[in-house]
């Protein structure tokens, strides 16, 4: 039978299953009672991208949704771009806010700073840039209209484990940067996400973050413990953070792969509209853009090369439909194609990528 070469595939190896079996033994798999492998994530990620504070969760969207509850938003508007997962903005509805889709940059797909300077209105309370596939937006821009406009950023970093911006890390900087670690993500786990914290109030929204993530518990002694607000439940596991502290090992080896198959994908693929190289990228996507989308996967299905069309716009999905044109994310959002990009691609692989598209094209 043909191999598929598949548009996700996450590194695993010994020391996982070493990790898994030490929780699994345990018998402790939750996080408040468990061996101690989620606050050690935390730290350990904390070091990596040298933010204030790190809170883990149980996922993107579950990091998304807490890090908008530490900011009043309710009836006011979130500024983000519609080229994202469906999560980016039912966190803003889910506290109470207005999503308000601004339009991309055609080069890179993030969020274009002079659109968001377009929209913002008195009722604008936040931006929500999205690194998209791993791709830096331009922070110093947006923050910058954020300050002179008393906007929040928080960050849907759930692309940019690892990626760089003026030379630290996203996730460094920034009031609240959420990071998924879903299994497609370069930092995989069967589940799980994480908010740093980087604004002044860090202490209290550390604490506040805490007791959300747990049903709003606050001040546990055996069974004494108090509620003084909502909370949900969102901690992460044991066994996710077993295999976190394995993958983060190894995150800067593999994005130094991912970025290398990239460079050669920009520079081979012949393609006019495709993602650009930018050594500060994690590359947790690459993207080309085709005219003919349906013929070109089928073709590339048939060679046994999985790909992938993310995103579907937000804007255009029935819950959010809206009268705002954003020509650019609308016409992406028709001829993008995800291709495979993962560090397990054996060289004859991504060769073999490169020939059936440019045979295609
Ligand atoms: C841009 C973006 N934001 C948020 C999320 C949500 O992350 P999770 O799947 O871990 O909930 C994803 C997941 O695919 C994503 O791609």
């Amino acid at each position: 039978m043909k191999k598929i070469i598949k548009l996700f595939d996450p590194v695993v190896d010994l020391s996982e299953r070493k990790s898994l079996l030490k929780v699994l033994d345990s018998k402790f798999w939750a996080s408040g009672s468990g061996s101690g492998f989620v606050k050690k994530f935390e730290n350990e990620f904390k070091n990596y991208i040298k933010s204030n504070a790190c809170i883990a969760v149980n996922s993107g969207t579950a990091a998304l949704s807490l890090a908008f509850s530490l900011f009043d938003i309710k009836n006011k508007e979130v500024i983000l771009p519609s080229m994202s997962f469906v999560s980016t903005a039912h966190c803003i509805v889910e506290n109470g806010g207005i999503p308000v889709f601004a339009d991309i940059k055609s080069d890179t797909l993030c969020i274009d700073p002079k659109k968001i300077k377009h929209i913002i209105s008195k009722n604008t309370a936040a931006v929500l840039p999205v690194h998209f596939g791993g791709m830096p937006c331009n922070l110093d821009e947006i923050r910058e209209i954020a300050k002179n406009h008393g906007l929040h950023v928080v960050e849907d970093a759930a692309h940019a484990v690892g990626t760089k911006f003026n030379g630290k890390k996203i996730g460094s900087n920034g009031d609240a940067v959420c990071f998924s670690f879903h299994p497609v993500k370069n930092l995989a786990m069967p589940t799980g996400g994480l908010i740093a914290i980087n604004h002044k109030n860090h202490v209290k929204f550390k604490k506040l973050l805490l007791s959300r993530r747990w049903c709003g518990i606050t001040n546990r002694k055996d069974t004494d413990y108090d509620v003084k607000e909502l909370g949900w439940n969102y901690y992460m596991n044991e066994f996710s953070a077993a295999i976190g502290l394995q993958q983060l090992k190894k995150l800067d080896k593999l994005n130094k792969i991912r970025r290398s198959i990239a460079k050669k994908f920009s520079h081979e693929i012949d393609i006019k509209s495709k993602m650009p190289f930018n050594e500060n990228c994690s590359y947790h996507l690459y993207w080309v853009l085709v005219k003919n989308r349906q013929k070109f996967r089928e073709k590339l299905y048939k060679k046994g090369i999985e790909t992938g069309t993310h995103y579907k716009p937000i804007h255009l999905m029935k819950m959010y439909k809206g009268d705002n044109a954003l020509p650019i994310t609308e016409s992406v959002g028709r001829q993008i194609v995800t291709i495979p990009i993962h560090p397990n691609l054996k060289k004859f692989e991504i060769e073999k990528i490169i020939k059936t598209i440019n045979d295609f094209s």
